[in-house]
């Protein structure tokens, strides 16, 4: 069977709990959240979830709460043919692609998420009110795809419901993990691993906007991330400061931050391994300007 779109919260949820009817325990649901413009990293999380899960959900809705420049958000590629034919082809049953009325019928909602301290640190720094954006859509969307009809069959417990976020955005992926946590929403959270191009560079739906020289440029990032990993495999002090010089000698590349953090609560660590082995595990988060295009990455070390 095919993928059938569906542009309302009422369309989802029957067409949700029809596509589960009849499965073994009341059946397992995968929500995977987008804004789409989607490339092959969308593309993985949805295979995952696929894999795992009788009925997948994938939404794509251009969420404007978690845009801070109004240019940015009218920019921002819009593909719903060909995103409609990637995750199609991905085995995704749903494709939820509300209106922005449809998630927001009273306008901006006065009542939202606040992501805390943690959204305050790394982008959120150069993007004030975005994490209380993203996390106010991943509410709703968790809301509206959530398969409560199973309940009853499944008994004991709660019906199987998880969404899949990319490792990518690993300050969004904690902060979901937090929310959910904080919050007890009923989901299992499924973080997957970032998908890169065959120079290293991370897929974004906004490297469409790099030139060819940018584009060459923005690989220090990922350069940059190798040359720290490589550092912590060996045990050698990790010394940040020649990685972020990769990245100054960059032209047209201008670093934001180089950081090497816990990987659960991304708090700087103490020990920062400038003149001492590596141990442990951390992870390594970058975010620069290239050209029109703030880009970000991180790599697991240890
Ligand atoms: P978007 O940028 O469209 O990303 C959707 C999901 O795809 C996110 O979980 C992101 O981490 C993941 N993703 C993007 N590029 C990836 C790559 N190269 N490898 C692996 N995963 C990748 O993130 C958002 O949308 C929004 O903030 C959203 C969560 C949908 C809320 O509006």
């Amino acid at each position: 069977m095919g993928i059938t779109m569906v542009s309302t919260i009422a369309g989802l949820k029957e067409l949700g709990a029809s596509l589960l009817t009849g499965k073994a325990g009341g059946g397992t649901l995968g929500l995977v959240p987008t804004m789409g413009a989607l490339h092959p990293g969308h593309a993985e999380l949805a295979r995952t979830a696929v894999a795992q899960n009788d009925v997948v959900v994938a939404s794509v809705f251009v969420n404007p709460l978690q845009f801070g420049d109004p240019v940015d958000l009218a920019r921002y590629p819009r593909t719903t043919d060909a995103d409609l034919a990637l995750l199609d082809a991905a085995g995704v049953a749903i494709m939820f692609a509300p209106p922005v009325e449809e998630m927001y019928p009273g306008g901006e909602p006065s009542v939202r998420i606040t992501a805390g301290r943690l959204g305050e640190l790394y982008e959120g720094a150069s993007r004030p009110g975005h994490f209380d954006g993203a996390l106010t859509v991943v509410a709703k969307l968790l809301h509206a795809a959530r398969p409560d009809g199973g309940l009853a069959q499944a008994g004991a417990g709660r019906q199987p419901y998880r969404a899949y976020f990319g490792q990518k955005d690993a300050q969004q992926l904690a902060l979901v993990r937090r929310m959910v946590a904080d919050l007890n929403f009923p989901v299992d959270i499924v973080g997957v691993p970032i998908v890169r191009d065959r120079e290293g560079l991370a897929l974004s739906s906004r490297n469409r906007f790099l030139s060819p020289g940018q584009r060459d440029g923005a690989l220090v990032l990922s350069r940059a991330l190798r040359l720290l990993r490589r550092r912590a495999d060996a045990h050698e002090p990790l010394d940040i400061p020649s990685a972020e010089e990769l990245v100054h000698m960059t032209p047209g590349v201008e670093l934001d931050y180089l950081e090497v953090v816990d990987p659960e609560t991304l708090a700087v660590r103490a020990e920062n391994c400038q003149d001492t082995p590596f141990t442990g595990r951390a992870l390594a988060l970058i975010a620069a300007q290239v050209g029109p295009v703030r880009l970000i990455d991180n790599v697991t070390l240890g």
